[in-house]
């Protein structure tokens, strides 16, 4: 528990109280943890793995809101405000989850008030990064939502090597055009575009973003 950001500050027997409250599941990639809608009940923590955060249209087309990696925490939404969940939540690949029920999460809050900040921190950056997409749909255009994703990705999940970015894939090329909010054409343009010169290049799962020839 102590590597979770949610409880980085507590001492040991803070950590065990609360250990005593939270079950680890093991799910297989691709599980719908929740869909938008169903009345909450748990807060995930993942520990291993990553989570993606996603809405969809009544036609099945969904927007990726938020990917979640290990350390970081979901799903305090409607646990908090009693309402459905706000978004439907799935595994991208084989992941291990701290679960806390309702009322522990509750109880949590009410007895920690630096937990009570964190979680409002949390929020604050999940509101800053909707107003930031917010943004990015209504005046960028689609090639620059693409790159701006590539880059996002690159940032949070890759290894830097002088200019360029290693990143180890989890996301397919649908669930890259979903995060970008664009059609997959759009997508697959800019990485064919991007491959001609050398901007990105792939070896098996891993990416190679060089940022020098981007700017270039
Ligand atoms: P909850 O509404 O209970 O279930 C869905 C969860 O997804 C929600 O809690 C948040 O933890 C998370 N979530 C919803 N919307 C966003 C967003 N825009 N950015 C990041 N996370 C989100």
């Amino acid at each position: 528990l102590n590597k979770v950001s949610l409880f980085a500050n507590l001492n040991e027997q803070q950590l065990n109280a609360i250990a005593g409250l939270c079950y680890k599941k093991s799910f297989k990639a691709g599980t719908v943890l929740f869909q938008e809608k169903d009345p909450g009940s748990v807060f995930y923590i993942v520990f291993s793995g990553s989570v993606k955060i996603y809405t969809a249209s009544g036609g099945g087309e969904e927007k990726i809101l938020s990917l979640i990696r290990s350390g970081d925490s979901f799903g305090e939404l409607s646990l908090i405000d009693g309402k459905p969940r706000s978004a439907s939540a799935q595994t991208l690949e084989d992941s291990v989850l701290i679960a806390l029920n309702a009322g522990s999460f509750l109880e949590l809050l009410r007895s920690n008030f630096d937990i009570c900040l964190i979680i409002m921190r949390e929020l604050c950056d999940r509101l800053r990064d909707t107003n930031q997409q917010v943004f990015e749909l209504t005046f960028l255009d689609a090639r620059t939502r693409v790159i701006k994703s590539l880059i996002k990705l690159a940032n949070k999940n890759g290894i830097r090597q002088g200019s360029a970015i290693h990143i180890r894939m989890k996301l397919n090329y649908d669930e890259i055009s979903q995060m970008a909010g664009v059609q997959k054409p759009d997508l697959m343009r800019v990485i064919r575009d991007f491959q001609d010169r050398q901007i990105l290049t792939f070896q098996d799962q891993d990416m190679k973003l060089d940022l020098a020839k981007l700017r270039g």
